[in-house]
């Protein structure tokens, strides 16, 4: 049996390490009374050399997720649960309601002859449709009507409500900054008082006055688009036009960013959305950058590998890229896939980085 013998320390001096461990416990121990506690002990894990997201790569298959959130019609209104919503969360984060480090990402359904009651809160959101035909959401007095792939912007502060005047059940993507606004204390949110707003504009007039190369004579300029819904209807030959057009990144495909059309800027100043199409066959080169990215498969089939784990995806399937997490896109039939990700709030405070 080895007989383990105590290292003589460098200094010469037995029980030096010792003690000096010991007076650094008491120390700290002290410290701590008065609520401090050295840097020196954190510094890696608080500075990293690169970023380190506790998020995972995840995907939620859209046949298991319509089963489930279809079960809940049956147990909770939407007026009684304000919002019929199934949280997606991610397994590294469990308990956080985050599907990225900033984002929360959720599935919504209301069923037909429902309504989800108007409100505001500080939390912006936007809305991806996935099922259904004819249900609306009302922004601040314009009624969209909603069909898959529309892209509906429910910008801080702006009353909204749903509601389903359709047959059919109506199920959509939720994605809101309520991470980000909580990180910074700044939640706010009321009932509008009546279930439903009054329309005071018609379906579409958002779009028509500010996204259509003019713009109403005096209009303001925000940092957040005066455009509720950006028709899947109207952005989808756009891409297929430049995909046309071999404007093809090797990365992303054929991608367009939505824009605030009065100041090309981001749709919101928190969250940036993008819609891009991959010709069948795409082979994308990998790529990563600082915004954990939620993917929605509007069309086709494909995978994408994250750090060497394979997402394989289809129709309305939801998929996230955690931050700085190397992945590449691969389509095995011609796809659509649209992306949100809170880069707009990153590059504001100047900490957005790529790696190409
Ligand atoms: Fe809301």
């Amino acid at each position: 049996m080895a007989v383990a013998t105590a290292k003589k320390p460098a200094n010469g001096k037995p029980g030096a390490k010792h003690n000096i461990d010991a007076a650094r416990q008491d120390y700290y121990q002290r410290i701590a009374k008065h609520d401090m506690k050295p840097l020196w002990t954190v510094l890696d894990s608080l500075v990293s050399d690169e970023p380190v997201s506790r998020g995972v790569p995840v995907i939620w298959h859209y046949d298991d997720v319509k089963s489930l959130v279809m079960e809940s019609g049956g147990l909770i209104t939407a007026e009684e649960a304000k919002r019929r919503v199934l949280i997606l969360e991610n397994p590294g984060m469990r308990g956080e309601s985050r599907v990225t480090g900033s984002l929360f990402a959720g599935i919504q359904m209301i069923m037909p002859g429902e309504v989800a009651p108007a409100h505001r809160h500080s939390a912006s959101a936007i809305r991806f449709v996935l099922d259904g035909e004819g249900a609306y959401t009302a922004v601040e007095g314009e009624k969209a009507v909603m069909s898959p792939g529309d892209f509906v912007i429910t910008a801080n502060w702006a009353a909204h409500d749903h509601g389903n005047t359709s047959k059919k059940p109506m199920l959509w993507l939720d994605v809101l900054d309520v991470p980000a606004i909580n990180f910074f204390e700044t939640s706010f949110a009321e009932d509008y008082g009546s279930p439903t707003q009054q329309t005071t504009r018609r379906d579409g007039d958002s779009l028509s006055f500010y996204g259509s190369g003019v713009l109403p004579d005096g209009a303001v300029v925000h940092n957040r688009t005066p455009v509720i819904n950006y028709t899947y209807a109207r952005t989808r030959p756009i891409v297929e036009r430049m995909m046309a057009a071999g404007e093809i990144d090797r990365r992303h495909g054929a991608r367009v960013r939505y824009a605030n059309p009065v100041t090309g800027g981001p749709v919101l100043p928190t969250m940036g959305a993008y819609l891009a199409m991959l010709p069948k066959g795409f082979r994308g080169e990998p790529y990563r950058s600082t915004d954990g990215t939620i993917f929605v498969c509007a069309e086709g089939e494909g995978t994408t590998t994250v750090d060497g784990e394979v997402l394989a995806w289809g129709p309305r399937d939801v998929f996230v890229v955690p931050a700085w997490k190397r992945h590449t896109h691969r389509a095995t039939k011609q796809s659509v896939l649209f992306s949100i990700s809170d880069r707009p709030a990153q590059e504001a405070l100047g900490i957005w980085r790529e790696e190409r």
